[in-house]
């Protein structure tokens, strides 16, 4: 009797709390100035309470920023919380000066500024905050929006791509909301919820064609196994920076954190009928959050290893122009050669083995004045990765895309032959071999992470960080000795350039020379220790200074605003 009332009331609160709710489809932002506002909000997930959150121009999640392959951007990211942030633009292949990362740090107030060209294939990206030990805080508040990069090969083919319409951005996201006050709780383990595009029990209208939906995994914890309610083969169509070669048809498609994938849904001669995509939890590989219980024991959160509906899909007429098949061909990924390459190990272990949240990469957490690995401008390189721990973890790299060689010993599936910036690595010894090559942007003192984008697992410390080195750059890669600490400020200048360097007399001069990024010498100058150098003669860019005090010497890259 006592499980029959449960059952009733659990029944009636689900009919109360879950109206069907169409989902919003992100603004967009376009143009070579892109003003993005983070700042806390508040949101009615369910009707009568208001969650505390944090948003981009807005309160939860941010806009689609449309960028052209060529163009010139220049983000403005105006701090609003009180709170000290940072922007991060997952998969962009972008100098680490402008890559958002612990290193770019935005305090509350101020606004931060990077400028850049879009070097990247027409995909689905995504930006989020990265202060270390603070990402996960900031991103499941709800602090994250997509970058769409379009380009002449993408655009050529035809393809469904009238945003809102049969283009449909679908942000997943699983959260863990209080049972009673419905705040965000920070705890990725327990996650209870589901939400698309900020939406619980959601649902979207799509016409009677060939659909493009691009889905991304923006959870901090748990992995998607997607499929639909009909079980019907769709294709996917981009990995996560460009597309694939071809089609790959699917009937299921599993999405770890940070993860995303452009994908054909052909809903042809269907007006008027109503199908789902679903989380096929108990399809997931033992030990995947959200799927069966691993080694390490029972689900912890109550929609573990369970089927159930994520977004409901109406289908209504179809438009004048409908696009109504799949194109056969898409594009030629060239992977690089690995013979000659360099090799990378990175070796992922838990502690103690059982641990959840506790990950060491070659036995240690991130360190942000320790550099874990340096390579220099266009070496190719192999990362071997192997996971001794008992679950996954999806292995992230910053500044450009990488090519998937093997998943444990074997070819990768066909949907892992594009540019990828986040592979699943298998647990209990599984292995990932991938393969990179950085072709510019070198930085001989600022480096890209990479990391596990489980969120906690990050902020954690299941981060390293690698440096790019400019290839025989004025001689300088050689003798620059990356523990050495100098502090610069402000970054980006508009006219003054502070330069301290940590154990030197204050009364020490340093002379300074200035370079273009291109190599060309523009400026030399003359400071003390914990004074300025005068920059407001140089042209807005980016430039690199040498420092000489003694027998110290040592660069690093500044911002010309
Ligand atoms: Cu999406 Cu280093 O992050
Ligand atoms: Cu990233
Ligand atoms: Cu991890």
């Amino acid at each position: 009797m006592k499980i029959i009332i449960q059952t009733i009331l659990a029944l009636i609160t689900f009919n109360i709390v879950q109206a069907q709710t169409l989902i919003p489809i992100p603004d967009t932002l376009s143009g070579s100035t892109i003003n993005l506002f983070i700042a806390e909000g508040s949101k009615q997930f369910f009707n009568g309470f208001n969650t505390n959150t944090i948003g981009y121009n807005g309160s939860y999640l941010g806009p689609a920023i449309i960028l052209n392959k060529g163009q010139h951007v220049t983000m403005n990211v105006h701090n609003q919380l009180t709170d000290t942030t940072t922007t991060h633009w997952h998969g962009l292949h972008v100098p680490p000066i402008n890559d958002g990362s612990p290193h770019n740090p935005i305090m509350a107030g101020a606004t931060w500024s990077p400028s850049f060209q879009v070097m990247d294939k027409a995909a689905t990206y995504w930006y989020h905050p990265h202060l270390h030990g603070k990402t996960m805080d900031q991103v499941l508040k709800g602090a994250s929006g997509l970058i769409i990069v379009r380009d002449e090969e993408e655009a050529a083919h035809i393809l469904p791509r009238t945003y809102g319409v049969d283009d449909i951005p679908l942000i997943f996201q699983w959260q863990t909301l209080d049972n009673t006050t419905k705040q965000i709780v920070l705890n990725d383990e327990l996650d209870n919820t589901t939400l698309v595009n900020g939406t619980i029990n959601p649902y979207v209208n799509v016409p009677a064609q060939v659909v493009r939906l691009r889905m991304i995994n923006a959870s901090s914890h748990r992995f998607f196994e997607f499929g639909f309610s009909d079980n019907r083969t769709f294709h996917q169509i981009t990995s996560d920076d460009g597309l694939l070669d071809a089609p790959v048809a699917l009937s299921r498609l599993l999405l770890g954190p940070g993860e995303r994938a452009e994908v054909l849904v052909n809903f042809s001669g269907q007006a008027g009928q109503s199908y789902y995509i679903k989380q096929y939890g108990t399809q997931l590989p033992a030990g995947y959050p959200g799927g069966p219980a691993g080694m390490m024991g029972g689900p912890l959160g109550p929609l573990d290893n369970t089927n159930f509906d994520l977004l409901k899909i109406n289908v209504q007429t179809a438009t004048i122009n409908p696009v109504t098949s799949i194109p056969s061909t898409l594009t030629t990924n060239t992977v690089y050669s690995s013979v000659g390459a360099s090799n990378f190990n990175v070796s992922i272990t838990g502690i103690p083995p059982m641990s959840m949240t506790d990950f060491l990469m070659n036995g240690v957490k991130y360190d942000m004045d320790v550099i874990n690995m340096t390579t220099s401008v266009n070496n190719i390189m192999t990362w071997n990765i192997t996971n001794q721990s008992m679950m996954p973890h999806p292995f992230h790299i910053h500044g450009n895309h990488f090519f998937v060689l093997k998943v444990n010993g074997a070819d990768p599936p066909l949907n892992l032959r594009g540019r990828k910036d986040v592979v699943i690595v298998p647990p209990n010894g599984g292995s990932v071999q991938l393969i990179t090559k950085y072709s510019d942007y070198g930085d001989s003192l600022l480096p890209y992470m990479f990391h596990c984008h489980i969120l906690s697992h990050e902020d954690n410390g299941m981060m390293g960080q690698f440096i790019v080195k400019p290839d025989g750059f004025l001689g300088l890669s050689e003798s620059i000795s990356v523990s050495d600490k100098i502090l610069f400020y402000p970054n980006p200048v508009n006219d003054l350039l502070y330069i301290f360097i940590p154990g030197i007399d204050v009364h020490s001069s340093i002379s300074c020379k200035v370079y273009s990024i291109s190599g060309s010498f523009v400026l030399s100058a003359t400071s003390m220790n914990n004074s300025s150098i005068d920059v407001s003669g140089l042209l807005p860019g980016q430039y690199i200074v040498q420092i000489v005090s003694g027998t110290y010497h040592n660069s690093f890259t500044f911002l010309r605003e």
